[in-house]
């Protein structure tokens, strides 16, 4: 396969499922060689139906993509090999130690015991967890359970990760440690990253562009910063004592891009609040009006999801349910 400048290639990607429940529609999208690309989007809106696709293991209904310029409905098996996965699901066997689950993982790839044994280990102290290799995974915690499985998505020295939800239900301190080891992939390996998540404000920090998922379409792509310039900059929200039309002399001030009169308050658009805030209590004192309340906004990508999706991530909270629901019935069904 050859090394294109994008990595990720896709046109048209489709599933239809029961040839009724249109889950991915027609997108279209490019990632670039070392890119950390966030795919975000709300519960069921199709992130884990196109990972399953460029995965290769899910057949597409129409549309094409090629990851490392190979098809993934005609080389599946090139892909394959030139990809790592870290799924949404748990799949570490709970039985077997952290060490006999990588070992298990290079199995499946076909990578002989006299490599895999070695690379399990570098991958083992990757992660930090050499202490634990041969405790049972039932013994671990959260966080060593997702950096076992991002061991075992590295098994072979994979140019693309893709990683579906890798915080999910993960306590603040071990979500910032995962998302180190992903900056860490990028840094040192050159990787190139494709993600899922819910945690907007770590999607912001990390990925290098992001696409907004909804209904199956994307419904925008773009660095964090563009995403954010596109909401028409900040937003600053102002009352006034007297019942009175102050538009137009809002409209005059400097920076200012939008006023409009919602009940008792003006919300104002400014390509620069800190500078706006100011000049507008000022000229709102000189023209003998008397501001009772003033607050500054700046976009965050909550205001983008909101803005493109009409949603908060809230209703997202509840897949982080669904994660503990399914691990519970792994258990059960071992038992
Ligand atoms: N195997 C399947 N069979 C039928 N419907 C499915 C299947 N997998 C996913 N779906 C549906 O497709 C839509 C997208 O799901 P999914 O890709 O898992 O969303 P996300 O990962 O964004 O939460 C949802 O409506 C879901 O119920
Ligand atoms: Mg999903």
């Amino acid at each position: 396969m050859n090394q294109a400048e994008n990595v990720i290639e896709v046109e048209g990607l489709t599933k239809v499922f029961n040839h009724s429940l249109t889950a991915v529609d027609h997108i279209d999208f490019s990632v670039k060689h070392g890119e950390i690309f966030g795919f975000l989007g709300p519960n069921g809106a199709g992130k884990t139906t196109t990972i399953s696709m460029l995965i290769t293991v899910l057949k597409p209904t129409s549309g094409t993509a090629t990851i490392l310029g190979g098809d993934i409905a005609k080389q599946s098996l090139d892909v394959r090999n030139a990809i790592g996965v870290v799924p949404q699901e748990y799949t570490a066997d709970e039985d077997l130690t952290g060490y006999e689950n990588i070992l298990l993982c290079a199995d499946l790839y076909g990578i002989p015991r006299s490599i895999s044994k070695k690379r399990a280990l570098d991958l083992l102290q990757l992660v930090e967890l050499t202490a634990f290799k041969d405790k049972r995974v039932q013994t671990y915690s959260g966080g060593m359970r997702r950096r076992l499985e991002l061991a075992c998505g590295l098994i072979n020295r994979p140019k693309v990760l893709f990683l579906d939800e890798p915080t999910l239900g993960l306590d603040v301190q071990t979500r910032a440690a995962t998302w180190n080891y992903v900056k860490m992939l990028k840094k040192q390996f050159g990787m190139t990253l494709f993600l899922t998540t819910h945690y907007l404000e770590e999607a912001d920090a990390l990925c290098d562009r992001i696409a907004i998922i909804d209904h199956g379409k994307i419904v925008v792509i773009g660095t964090p910063s563009a995403l954010k310039d596109s909401l028409g900059g900040d937003i600053i929200t102002l009352s006034i004592q007297k019942d009175a039309d102050i538009t137009d002399i809002i409209s005059e001030i400097e920076h200012v891009k939008e006023v409009k009169k919602e009940n008792a308050s003006y919300i104002i658009k400014s390509s620069n609040g800190e500078l706006t805030a100011p000049l507008i209590i000022e000229a709102l004192r000189k023209n003998g009006y008397v501001v009772t309340k003033l607050s500054l906004t700046k976009p965050t990508l909550n205001e983008v999801y909101l803005q493109y999706t009409g949603k908060s991530m809230r209703d997202a909270e509840e897949s982080r349910e669904n994660v503990f629901k399914q691990r519970a019935a792994v258990r059960r069904a071992r038992q």
